[in-house]
């Protein structure tokens, strides 16, 4: 039976524009869910919208629109974000649709039946901005939210509780012996300490505004977020209508997460699947945050940077190599114009293009267009860049496979500057002038093609539209959604293939002045 996997990013609020910084959750996502259909895996990636909550329903009522029909617009803008990123997602949950609110409201009925819902007084202090609730020790020197600064309200109303501390010590227990349960390590550290300090039951519903989900037989009160929000998972995999497909994708392989919204999935989200009498997802992964001089990226701090713009300057796959390649997996990492356009000339279009350029240049030039039989002819350097090619793959997998996807994508780009060094070395333009070097001519630039082929593998979940390229101008045989991560493996190119001409890749970016100023020159040209 083939292997499956099941991953997915947060849900995203409609209450701001995405940027960057959520491109970055989803590009890192993207790249996973591709790697693992690479290693032939049948994967499931889930992404959507989080729809639901009085902030939602406070914006669209300033704009005089029903809820639906501002949320409504907004999701299709990041709908059309994810297909500009190349983001391959098998489904888009929206928590306002109606396959949603099944679940959901099956899911309350299931554990209010348990007894592990219960109807209580909720009193606390509110900031609606932020969506949660505070306790006045927590509030900061003004006496507003700690994280936006904002005002928060005071509320007192009859609601909801799930009895989260019910399911503490379990939970701590499942942790503390699941040493993958919730990654990074220092994330898995803040929560162990967390849970220690006791959990209390937590509050579910509101009945102060109706854009949510009514409580199934008190339909004054609405579900609040989490509850909401979480169990979206759950939804497009078949809980309800589809056993098998469910008993196939769940537990969850992975829910990647920014590292504020860790403790929601590593501490509510496992209580509810305890209580629902559910596995656990196997990982949580809190990764960093995309910063700007040091702060997070975000609307109230005025440093957003709109993916859309950037996608239409620079093209989707630079930026997803971007991401990729300067952030560590689970640290923050720096944003900046400059290094991205550093990236794009030195990595894409010197070291990736130029080897493309040039193997398919000397194709052209010195065996019109076709790799020869080289009939047993070699060069001394052959052996090293075949046993290399090798190591790379194994790494790369190894790599991927523990989620170290810069490491990974360095590799990557190893092996590209090994091969480049190969022509170096082995100076096909001298074995050209030399008749008798004719077979040892063959064999480099079968080489430098079969490494060119292995590299697409190689690139294809970080850059999917370049590796597809360079399959392309290669002149592969056969449809490259159909290559596997197995096919990386030396000698598959066929003898007697005739190349395309090449086209280049990633023009270079002209920059103008120095720093933080430097502006695009060569504007309009995409990869
Ligand atoms: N709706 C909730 C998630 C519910 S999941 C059941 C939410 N939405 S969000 O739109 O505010 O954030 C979604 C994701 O984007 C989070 O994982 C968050 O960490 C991530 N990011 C938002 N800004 C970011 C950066 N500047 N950098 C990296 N990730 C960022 O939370």
């Amino acid at each position: 039976m083939r292997k499956s996997f099941y991953i997915t990013t947060p849900i995203y609020y409609p209450s701001a524009k995405l940027h960057i910084g959520h491109a970055y959750c989803t590009t890192l996502a993207d790249t996973m869910a591709r790697y693992k259909r690479l290693a032939g895996y049948d994967v499931f990636f889930l992404t959507g919208s989080d729809e639901h909550g009085q902030k939602i329903q406070r914006t669209a009522e300033k704009e005089g629109v029903t809820p639906i029909a501002y949320v409504d617009g907004i999701v299709a803008g990041f709908q059309k974000l994810w297909e500009r990123l190349s983001v391959s997602n098998d489904d888009f949950i929206r928590t306002s649709e109606e396959r949603h609110i099944k679940v959901v409201q099956e899911i309350f009925r299931r554990i209010y039946e348990k007894g592990d819902i219960y109807k209580g007084e909720y009193k606390g202090l509110y900031c609606t901005p932020c969506e949660s609730y505070w306790t006045n020790l927590q509030l900061d020197d003004n006496g507003c939210c700690p994280d936006c600064h904002r005002p928060v309200e005071e509320v007192a109303e009859e609601a909801y509780f799930f009895r989260l501390s019910n399911y503490a010590d379990r939970l701590l227990q499942h942790i503390e012996e699941n040493e993958d349960f919730i990654q990074p390590v220092s994330r898995r550290n803040e929560m162990i300490n967390f849970i220690k300090q006791g959990l209390e039951d937590l509050c579910i519903s509101r009945t102060s505004f109706d854009w949510g989900i009514p409580v199934p037989g008190d339909e004054k009160h609405v579900i609040y977020v989490w509850f909401d929000a979480l169990t979206n998972y759950l939804t497009p995999i078949g809980f309800l209508d589809d056993a098998e497909k469910f008993a196939k994708f769940w537990p969850a392989d992975i829910h990647l997460v920014g590292k504020e919204i860790v403790r929601f999935h590593s501490i509510i989200w496992p209580c509810i699947l305890m209580a629902l009498d559910l596995p656990l997802p196997k990982q949580i992964y809190g990764h960093g945050w995309l910063v700007v001089k040091g702060d997070k990226m975000s609307k109230s701090k005025g440093n957003v940077v709109d993916p859309l713009l950037l996608i239409d300057e620079f093209g989707a796959d630079a930026i997803r190599y971007f991401l990729l390649r300067e952030i560590n997996l689970g640290q923050d990492g720096n944003f900046s114009r400059d290094a991205l356009i550093t990236r794009i000339n030195a990595d894409l279009a010197n070291d990736l293009g130029n080897l493309l350029h040039r193997t398919l240049n000397m194709i052209g030039k010195f065996q019109g267009g076709i790799l020869v039989d080289p009939a047993g002819g070699a060069t001394e350097f052959d052996e090293s860049l075949t046993a290399d090619a090798k190591t790379a793959v194994d790494n790369y997998t190894r790599e991927m496979d523990v989620r170290a996807l810069s490491d990974a994508v360095k590799t990557a780009w190893n092996f590209i500057g090994r091969a480049s060094k190969y022509i170096d070395e082995t100076a096909p333009w001298a074995l050209a002038k030399d008749p008798a070097k004719k077979g040892a001519l063959a064999a480099v630039l079968y080489n430098l093609a079969e490494s060119l082929r292995i590299i697409s593998i190689m690139v294809a979940p970080i850059m999917p539209t370049t590796a597809q390229k360079i399959h392309e101008q290669l002149n592969l045989p056969g449809d490259f959604a159909a290559v596997r991560l197995s096919d990386a493996e030396w000698g598959k190119t066929p003898l007697g293939l005739t190349v395309g001409t090449p086209v280049q890749l990633f023009p270079r970016i002209e920059i103008e002045g120095e720093g933080k100023q430097a502006v695009k020159k060569n504007k309009g040209k995409k990869s």
